[in-house]
């Protein structure tokens, strides 16, 4: 097998399922995906891992599967930040520009974002990203890249993201026990938005609503940047449950009826889909039971309303609400279940949409990957693109006022393109 070479492997480590997608360079910037492979997880809950040796093995086997498919060594992983301890909130400072001709380096800019990201965490807690959001040169505001510009005072605005330290340590163990080397590490919906959102999304104002297993994770773009983010220990592993408690049924009975017949919202279904009979296996060795869709209904609708009014609140909490004009998109594996989208108009009064890996963003076998259950690996595999992209031009010895940046900034600028 190839060992190095210019393909990169995106692997989201999720509580039900570890997603690896293995990609080459395209055509303009697109990602064509070479190698797909998943494997049932075990070993995480909430989205972090608690039983590391489980977790090895589930990677080993998505990323084998991507491995064998493509013919390349995966070697280098771009990972997912997850968990429902993650906590998003903004930071920002304002500093003096240090030269004397008050031209502002990457050095000034650099040390903006450091002094917006100074705050005192509680113990256990680290900054895992820093997203920029706007830069304002003495009283311009609204600006992407401040190097090369001539001001007296530089000002940033920046999301902090912050996960406990044990989280992030533990994902990087497991996926070093599987033989393979951590190259970044990107928020979950983060990735998600990166495969469904288009750069209009991002500029007029949308939400990323990634459905989890046991985790639901929102983010909010607005003019371009990361407005807000957050996770939700509330995913799709709830709605089983509740099928299985409410219809006294075993998990992966309930789990199968739930992909197969269930539907999240009553309005959605005709009178004849309504009254439709469903086969319910029982425990404890008794007769199976005949009920109807509707039933299934009545569980299924409460669960997906209360899952995203927690979301829809956290927006209306953050100040977003009125300006999301591109809608809500709804990711992970979660956003499967029929009448999905029919209660998320509702609950969040905005078009809203099923998010998958985007045509214009990815090639190859991308019609493998046209679920919402894959946003996530595909989006870490093109921002691990976009870096290495980047990398290349910097050894190739570009020069100018804006190379040179070097370090978290410019990782975040090259591989969220589009933004900066
Ligand atoms: N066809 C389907 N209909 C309804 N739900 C589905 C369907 N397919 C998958 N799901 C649900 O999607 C969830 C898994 O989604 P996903 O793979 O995005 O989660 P994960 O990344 O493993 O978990 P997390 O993000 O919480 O760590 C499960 O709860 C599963 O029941
Ligand atoms: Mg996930």
């Amino acid at each position: 097998m190839a060992k190095r070479g210019t393909h990169t492997t995106g692997l989201s480590i999720g509580t039900s399922r570890v997603t690896c997608i293995i990609g080459e360079p395209g055509d303009a910037g697109a990602l064509d995906i070479v190698g797909i492979g998943e494997a049932e997880a075990r070993g995480l809950r909430k989205g972090v891992i608690v039983n590391p040796e489980n977790a090895v093995e589930a990677i080993r086997h998505a990323v084998e599967a991507a491995e064998r498919m493509s013919g390349l060594e995966a070697e280098e992983v771009t990972i997912n930040l997850a968990g429902s301890h993650i906590m998003g909130f903004n930071g920002q400072a304002i500093v003096a520009v240090s030269g004397r001709d008050r031209e502002i380096t990457s050095d000034d800019v650099r040390r903006a974002i450091d002094s917006a990201c100074a705050i005192q965490l509680p113990a256990g807690r680290e900054i895992v990203d820093r997203l920029p959001q706007e830069f304002i040169v003495d009283d311009q505001d609204g600006i992407n890249d401040p190097a090369g510009m001539i001001g007296a005072r530089l000002a940033v605005k920046v999301h902090i993201v912050t996960s406990p330290v044990t989280a992030r340590q533990n994902a990087i163990n497991a996926v070093n026990r599987a033989g393979l080397v951590v190259s970044d590490m990107v928020l979950d919906q983060l990735a998600s938005a990166e495969s469904a959102l288009t750069d209009e999304d991002k500029e007029f104002g949308s939400a990323v609503v990634d459905v989890g297993a046991e985790t639901t994770g929102l983010v909010i773009y607005q003019r371009g940047a990361v407005q807000h983010t957050a996770v939700f220990a509330l995913g799709g592993a709830h709605f089983t449950n509740d099928i299985a408690f409410g219809l006294r049924t075993p998990i992966p009975e309930a789990e199968r009826i739930k992909r197969t017949v269930g539907y999240a919202s009553s309005a959605g279904l005709n009178e004849g889909e309504r009254g439709e009979l469903v086969e319910v296996p029982s425990v404890g060795g008794r007769p199976a039971r005949q009920l109807s869709r509707q039933i299934l209904c009545d569980i299924l609708q409460p669960r997906a309303e209360e899952v995203l009014m927690h979301v829809a609140d956290e927006i209306r909490e953050s100040g977003w609400e009125r300006q999301l004009s591109s809608g809500v998109v709804l990711t992970g594996g979660g956003a499967l279940l029929g009448g999905m989208v029919e209660v998320a108009e509702q609950v969040f009064d905005a078009p809203v949409r099923i998010g998958y890996p985007e045509r214009d963003r990815f090639g190859g076998l991308v019609e493998d990957v046209q679920s919402p259950a894959w946003t996530a690996a595909a989006g870490l595999s093109l921002v691990a693109q976009r870096a290495l992209a980047s990398e290349a031009r910097a050894a190739a010895g570009k020069r100018g006022a804006s190379v040179g940046f070097g370090g978290l900034f410019n990782k975040f600028r090259d591989r969220f393109s589009g933004i900066f």
